[in-house]
């Protein structure tokens, strides 16, 4: 069955990149002890390889000659990405794996000797791009990154690659510090962190005093993620802890001055009908929430109730409309008297997307 509103149908995928960040230049270097292995995002990679040019215009053109032979086959299928997206991406590949951008532009130039340093191999550009056009592996996971909101952040396998969507979960953060001064002082939780993205975007509006202890019970998210937090000079402001959902916060009973997630909430029966990329490649942890997609969300909101003090702010990512309705009856019902001032924020594309509210 295809999902109509979700956000991991086409929407997330198609629009990821829309904004054509490029890649922040003066990045600290991290180190990470870690038993998993992190993959470098191409445009971290140092200049080591190189190619000449008319060897990279053959690439270029079997590159683009495989996205052409696409069409509008992936969207028949699944809703996938056509030719015109995969010319895109082809061209924001070239920008993290080529040292000169402006050669992009040369590669129609006949038999021009110069030789072009790259960060990847050509016999690696060869590789990934089959992988892109037969295997349906995401872009991001391409490349290793994904921009997302003023940030690049790793990803890789095993991490859910962040959605455009879940960016508005730091503007409903932000509004609330707005109005509460008190909060921007105060210790944050990111449940279901992933790549961090939500965590690292509290943290950099988050005052002087203000902290963020980001949870997953994935050890690949919980390595991506630090790794994440390390390149952004965080680590004294993020805590990064692994475990499931409020299992790593015993010791701040109370004490959260907000809880924000955006957990895995589509119903287990529509897996199989998303979008290759997503379906067949990102994490099935970070997506299954279960028969009715509520088993997250609502586990979460029980937790809510003890971990938040007074006047504590939480915002939830939800599958839309249905599950938004839901999960305010449900706090409402359940927990009466515990929460109140509740909003339904739609996402940008109208869809009925977020919960937020206080703590009384
Ligand atoms: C939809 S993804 C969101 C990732 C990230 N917050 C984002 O917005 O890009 C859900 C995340 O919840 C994590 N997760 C799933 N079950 C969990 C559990 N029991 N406890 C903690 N995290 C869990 C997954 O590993 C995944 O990283």
């Amino acid at each position: 069955m295809k999902l109509s509103s979700s956000l991991f149908s086409v929407p997330g995928i198609r629009t990821l990149r829309a904004n054509l960040r490029r890649p922040i230049s003066s990045s600290p270097k991290v180190s990470l002890p870690s038993a998993i292995k992190l993959k470098t995002p191409i445009f971290l990679r140092p200049l080591q390889f190189s190619a000449s040019l008319s060897d990279l215009k053959k690439w270029h053109k079997w590159a683009k000659g495989m996205a052409l032979s696409v069409g509008s086959t992936f969207v028949d299928l699944d809703n996938g990405p056509d030719s015109t997206l995969l010319f895109r991406e082809l061209n924001w590949f070239m920008e993290d794996s080529i040292e000169d951008h402006s050669l992009i532009s040369q590669l129609g130039v006949q038999n021009n000797p110069e030789n072009v340093r790259l960060r990847a191999s050509l016999d690696e550009l060869y590789t990934l791009w089959k992988q892109r056009i037969e295997e349906r592996r995401p872009f991001q996971y391409i490349v290793g990154c994904e921009h997302w909101r003023d940030l690049v952040l790793s990803v890789q396998e095993g991490v859910l690659i962040p959605r455009p969507e879940t960016e508005f979960i730091v503007d409903l953060v932000e509004d609330a510090l707005s109005s509460n001064g008190e909060l921007a002082e105060g210790l944050w939780a990111d449940l279901g962190t992933g790549s961090g993205a939500i965590a690292i975007g509290i943290g950099r509006i988050l005052g002087a005093s203000g902290r963020v202890i980001a949870t997953d019970l994935s050890p690949v998210a919980v390595a991506v993620a630090s790794f994440n937090v390390q390149r952004y000079g965080l680590q004294g402001m993020i805590e990064v802890r692994e475990g499931s959902w409020f299992e790593p916060l015993k010791d701040v009973e109370g004490k959260l001055a907000g809880i924000v997630s955006n957990p895995p909430y589509i119903p287990s029966d529509d897996i199989s009908g998303l979008q290759a990329e997503v379906g067949r490649h990102e994490p099935r942890l970070a997506l299954d929430g279960g028969i009715s997609g509520m088993n997250d969300l609502l586990h979460i909101i029980n937790g809510a109730a003890s971990k938040l003090k007074p006047k504590g702010f939480f915002a939830f990512e939800t599958n839309g409309q249905k599950q938004c309705k839901f999960l305010k009856d449900y706090m409402e019902s359940s927990y009466p008297g515990i929460f109140c001032n509740f909003n339904i924020v739609s996402d940008f594309a109208g869809v009925e997307r977020f919960v937020t509210g206080f703590r009384q």
